[in-house]
């Protein structure tokens, strides 16, 4: 067991770091076309005093470290960062979360950094569906990122699916069938609410639907993609790659697997990705706090650890529902999912 124990036993070894709320493409289920309101510079925290919260954390036993946006990759000099945290004691995996589109530019830059591995959201296979969904995005741009980073070294490279009804749950076969061609590691996401009227596709249809392939095994493999997070990881007979559901909406026991606190661009540091909850950070580091403050201030957060959401299983979706629930004092962008 790595990490401080939070009140419902379970241990809490993996920070997610949101180093921006900037993004470069405007996925329908994520922003507005015209953006949203951006949290002003001035109040992002430097990468000094990120690096900062995350040896305080490594400190109390966060081992696994994952830097997510918006999309991390537009803030300036983000290969930078990675070789700071890179050289704190403890953190023994330093991994990142991108939409990959700027991957080819980047990719050889953040391994040489000492980044240990790459997750890339891709929602569709198709060009034009692509242009659709993220509003300006360019296909070819992600699947020659995903390249360039497999040819890096970066492994594995794990594909993020958002699975959305009447949008792209037509290419839930598509991106199985990646898993046999290639080393694909392919998770499909249950949509949660943050945004729009969507509705989020059950894990359980989108594994009926993929059984009509072949045989789902499941896959334990530690060396292969499982191990860190909420995913259950399975493999068609004989395939290359994997095949991941993350499923916070119909899943019951989810959150009791969960591992993980987040730190919000602004430095507040949010104890579940679904409750409002957050404890700031940005006051004391600015303040000059001493690594002992910050690491109370951390451990009190994971104290506050709800033991699960409550977006009930077959519930609605909407906005609505959510904001009765206190979900949406944040965008995902905000947050880095
Ligand atoms: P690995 O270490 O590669 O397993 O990473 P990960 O799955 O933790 O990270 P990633 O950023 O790829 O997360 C994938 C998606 O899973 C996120 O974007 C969220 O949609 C969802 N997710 C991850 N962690 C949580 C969580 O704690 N709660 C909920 N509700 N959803 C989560
Ligand atoms: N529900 C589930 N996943 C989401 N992501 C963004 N918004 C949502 C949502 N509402 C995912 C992205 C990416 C990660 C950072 O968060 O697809 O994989
Ligand atoms: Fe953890 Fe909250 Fe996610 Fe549940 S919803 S897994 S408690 S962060």
């Amino acid at each position: 067991m790595t990490g401080v124990v939070d009140s419902f036993g379970r241990s809490i070894g993996y920070l997610r770091i949101s180093v921006t709320d900037r993004c470069n493409l405007r996925c329908l289920y994520c922003m507005p076309p015209e953006g949203v309101p951006k949290i002003a510079q001035s109040e992002i925290l430097s990468y000094e005093e990120i690096c900062a919260v995350a040896r305080a954390g490594a400190e109390l036993g966060i081992r696994k470290v994952r830097l997510t946006g918006g999309e991390p990759l537009v803030r300036a000099g983000l290969p930078g960062l990675v070789r700071m945290l890179s050289q704190i004691d403890g953190i023994q995996e330093l991994s990142l979360t991108t939409n990959g589109t700027l991957l080819k530019q980047y990719a050889p830059a953040l391994k040489e950094a000492g980044l240990s591995r790459v997750n890339v959201s891709l929602d569709t296979l198709k060009a034009d569906r692509f242009r659709c969904i993220t509003c300006a995005g360019e296909l070819s741009d992600v699947l020659e990122g995903i390249e360039a980073t497999r040819n890096t070294g970066l492994h594995p490279v794990k594909i993020n699916v958002v699975v959305i009804r009447g949008t792209n749950d037509d290419e839930i076969l598509d991106f199985a069938e990646m898993t046999r061609k290639a080393e694909w590691h392919v998770r499909f996401i249950e949509l949660m609410p943050f945004k729009g009227t969507a509705e989020f596709v059950p894990s359980i249809e989108l594994r009926h639907q993929i059984s009509s392939m072949g045989k789902l095994e499941p896959c334990h493999d530690s060396a292969g993609p499982a191990g860190n997070g909420p995913a259950a990881y399975y493999r068609l007979t004989g395939a290359k790659g994997t095949i991941g559901f993350i499923s916070p909406l119909s899943e019951p026991s989810f959150c009791s697997r969960c591992n993980r606190m987040r730190l919000t661009p602004d430095g507040k540091l949010r104890p579940c990705l679904l409750r409002e909850d957050e404890i700031d950070l940005r006051t004391p580091l600015r303040n000059n706090a001493s690594s002992e403050a910050l690491k109370r201030l951390i451990q009190k957060a994971v104290a506050s650890k709800p033991e699960r959401h409550h977006l009930e299983a077959g519930s609605n979706p909407c906005p609505k529902a959510a904001t009765s629930r206190g979900v949406m004092n944040r965008r995902m962008s905000q947050i880095g999912g």
